[in-house]
């Protein structure tokens, strides 16, 4: 067992304060198919890659998110594992690491789908689903898309299902443009923690036709364009393949011993976000979830990070820091949810399961690089960077480096006036 040393902490806002956005990937081609606010950008991965004496020939990313780790490698060569557990990402990641897309081909299927649309005026029937807040009806109140918009959308799923079946490696580029669109064309908006109602949302004028456009636009002008900019780049290596789609906590397991050379990912943050709420119109609405037991289950495979539901109270890694703020919630009385404190005991003890499930995964020596935020309750910053640290160095790790990429607002909720330190842990593997 190696002695562990006291963890240095860097300043690195120089270097990471602008790549551990997604703002990053957003004139990139193919990476900018569809943004995701929780993501980072290639240039961070790339810079990652580059510090290492040995090019790593195996990378991996447990949370995969929309394929950015996975992507970059591609483009530098290098093989990447990846999971991810919601099955639209897992969608948009697999679409975006294929290369055997002919723009050709592509920009025929564009304009059909245009022809097509052009000619829509029938009307669609409900889509069959248990949740009732998607659309207008004379019973509700509010609703999520306006009669128009919901039936541009139609149009275009009803068109996508009549591909022929020799043009189903485009179906997903589709889809990917349709749900690149949902929350622009709905009466919502992403604040962060979940989907809330735009000021005036009343006012939202957008018509079918309108939906149609930005659809083929995009398809045109972004899609095919980046298609058509990469048509002579084959790839060396295809991390089509190596992606899964699961919970990382388990599909570890199955992923060769002693495989991985470097380890660049980002955990989702201990800040209550859900992802399948914060998502949840692409996942209804392009048909990845029908009832609500199917969200249930998906939100239950996600690493433990939000009280959308409650946590059975587990044992949590003996850490000092994280003892200590467990302690400070117990004596300071309410906090604005009752499953907070389960909710921090589950996220540590899921990352600890992550590490150990992971080390024999890694080469001798192999580096992890964990891109994360520290967070707040209960007027207090819980220093998840420094507490993950330990943890991994309880799991055959050393804790390298914490380097400071930025600091960040911290949410209403999260009860504190100060920022939060966004950081990078640099992690090598240890032999036991
Ligand atoms: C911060 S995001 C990663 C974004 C990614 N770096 C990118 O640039 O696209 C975290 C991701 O972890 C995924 N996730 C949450 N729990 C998971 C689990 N148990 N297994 C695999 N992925 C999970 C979330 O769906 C989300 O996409």
């Amino acid at each position: 067992m190696v002695e562990a040393k006291e963890i240095l902490y860097k300043d690195s806002r120089e270097l990471y304060s602008d790549l551990v956005s997604f703002a990053g990937n957003r004139y990139q081609p193919i990476h900018r198919w569809y943004s995701l606010v929780e993501g980072f950008s290639s240039e961070f991965v790339r810079r990652l890659i580059g510090e290492q004496s040995i090019m790593p020939k195996v990378c991996f990313d447990p949370f995969m998110g929309v394929g950015t780790t996975a992507l970059t490698c591609q483009d530098l060569g290098v093989k990447c594992f990846g999971i991810e557990n919601s099955p639209f990402f897992y969608d948009v990641t697999r679409t975006k690491l294929r290369s055997d897309y002919d723009p050709d081909e592509f920009a025929v299927l564009i304009d059909e789908f245009e022809i097509y649309l052009n000619s829509c005026s029938h009307s669609h029937p409900l889509p069959e689903m248990e949740t009732k807040t998607l659309f207008q009806t004379n019973e509700r109140e509010r609703w999520i898309f306006n009669e128009p918009v919901r039936e541009g959308i139609s149009d275009i799923l009803e068109k996508m299902h009549m591909l022929p079946i020799e043009a189903n490696k485009y179906f997903s580029l589709f889809k990917l443009a349709i749900g690149s669109h949902l929350v622009a064309v709905s009466n919502v908006f992403r604040n962060g923690k979940c989907l809330s109602f735009k000021k005036k949302w009343e006012d939202n004028n957008t018509q079918r036709s309108d939906v149609h456009s930005l659809f083929i636009n995009y398809c045109r002008n972004v899609l095919l364009v980046d298609i058509r900019s990469k048509a002579n780049n084959i790839p060396k290596v295809h991390n089509y393949v190596n992606v899964m789609r699961g919970d990382s906590r388990t599909l570890i397991n199955s992923l060769p011993e002693n495989s991985i050379d470097i380890v660049i990912s980002s955990p989702p943050y201990l800040n209550s976000r859900d992802y399948t709420d914060i998502y949840r119109l692409e996942l209804w609405m392009l048909g990845y979830v029908s009832k609500f037991n199917e969200e249930k289950k998906l939100r239950s495979s996600a690493l433990t990070s939000h009280v959308q539901i409650a946590v059975a109270d587990s044992i949590s890694p003996n850490i000092q820091e994280l003892n200590e703020f467990l302690t400070h919630l117990e004596t300071i009385g309410t906090l604005w949810n009752k499953n907070i404190p389960n909710m921090i005991k589950g996220y540590f003890s899921d990352m600890e399961s992550i590490f150990e499930n992971l080390h024999p995964k890694l080469k001798e020596g192999a580096m992890v690089y964990i891109n994360v935020s520290n967070s707040a309750y209960g007027n207090k910053i819980c220093e998840v960077d420094t507490i993950l640290a330990k943890i991994a160095e309880t799991k055959g790790y050393e804790a390298q480096e914490i380097r400071t990429a930025r600091y960040i607002n911290s949410s209403k909720q999260q009860e504190i006036a100060s920022k939060l330190r966004e950081s990078v842990i640099v992690l090598k593997k240890n032999s036991w």
